[in-house]
């Protein structure tokens, strides 16, 4: 859709599939337009709109219930919203907002990589097939070409090692670590990260905090939900504080987290570890 700056990975992305150039080259990389999300006649996410440019780190912190996961799994409509829209490069993911097609997810899927709190691994593969396989179905790559390249990324996320092994004999900061490769072997655009390290030991979790960092730096577009305030602080562009199902303020980190405007977010950041 958009090119990253990284060139390594522009290049891997142009190789392996073509992907439908933006209408709008200037248009954000992420769009949401008043998105809203209902459960049950509750309304868990007031109309919310946010652009986010590409290459950009975004941090969403706040209390439990706040609306923070609703948010991104409605980016990849792993919730479907009730209203607004959610652009891509300028281009709308869905035709009929509520209607999305099979197509248009697998689409949309492919863009937008997810790494939630729980790993999600096939335990009865080894980890180079964990990775692989969603390559060779999704993307129609070759076994070899796919494992080349899970072996990239394995050792980009320092799990080569561990290529031949199952999940279920990795620490949880591994198993991380794999869905992230895993994740990346689709080549996203962007990556959306839902408190990926809140089942992990500190020790662990700096491990996956390290990848992301790395990830970051490299030029991928991130939406990182995180209780962790240091990490939020240090990797983030923007960090957006949310309570009640809205975003109460946003703002470059130093910004939100040394001189907050809003009462809402000042008592949240009292009580939180920062
Ligand atoms: N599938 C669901 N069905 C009903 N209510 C839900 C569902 N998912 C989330 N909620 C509710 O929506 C609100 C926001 O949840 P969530 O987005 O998970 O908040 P956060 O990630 O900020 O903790 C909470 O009150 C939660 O109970
Ligand atoms: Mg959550």
């Amino acid at each position: 859709m958009t090119n990253t700056t990284d060139p390594s990975s522009k290049k891997n992305q142009e190789a392996l599939f073509t992907r439908p150039t933006s209408i709008n080259p200037d248009a954000p990389q992420v769009e949401l337009r008043d998105i809203r999300k209902d459960f049950h006649g509750t309304t868990v996410l007031h109309e919310t709109s946010i652009e986010i440019k590409q290459g950009e780190v975004i941090a969403f912190i706040g209390p439990s219930g706040a609306g923070k996961s609703t948010l991104l799994r409605c980016v990849n409509y792993l919730e479907t919203p009730s209203a607004g829209e959610i652009l891509l490069g300028g281009e709308p993911v869905v035709a009929v907002a509520d209607k999305p097609t099979r197509a248009e997810l697998n689409a949309l899927r492919r863009e937008v990589g997810m790494v939630f709190q729980s790993f999600n691994l096939f335990p009865h593969l080894s980890v180079l097939r964990n990775v692989s396989l969603p390559q060779e179905r999704v993307l129609g790559r070759s076994k070899a070409e796919a494992d080349a390249r899970s072996m990239e990324l394995l050792s980009r996320v320092g799990m080569e090692h561990k290529a031949a092994a199952r999940p279920t004999n990795c620490s949880g900061g591994q198993q991380q670590r794999i869905a992230i490769a895993r994740a990346l072997a689709l080549e996203p655009s962007v990556m959306l990260f839902d408190e990926p390290t809140s089942a992990l030991d500190p020790e662990l979790g700096a491990e996956v905090l390290k990848v992301m960092q790395e990830l970051a730096k490299s030029g991928m577009t991130m939406l990182v939900v995180t209780h962790e305030m240091s990490f939020a602080r240090r990797i983030s562009d923007r960090t957006v504080f949310m309570a009640e199902g809205r975003i109460v303020e946003q703002g470059p980190p130093e910004q939100l987290f040394g001189d907050p405007q809003h009462e809402r977010t000042r008592r949240f950041l009292e009580v939180v570890d920062r």
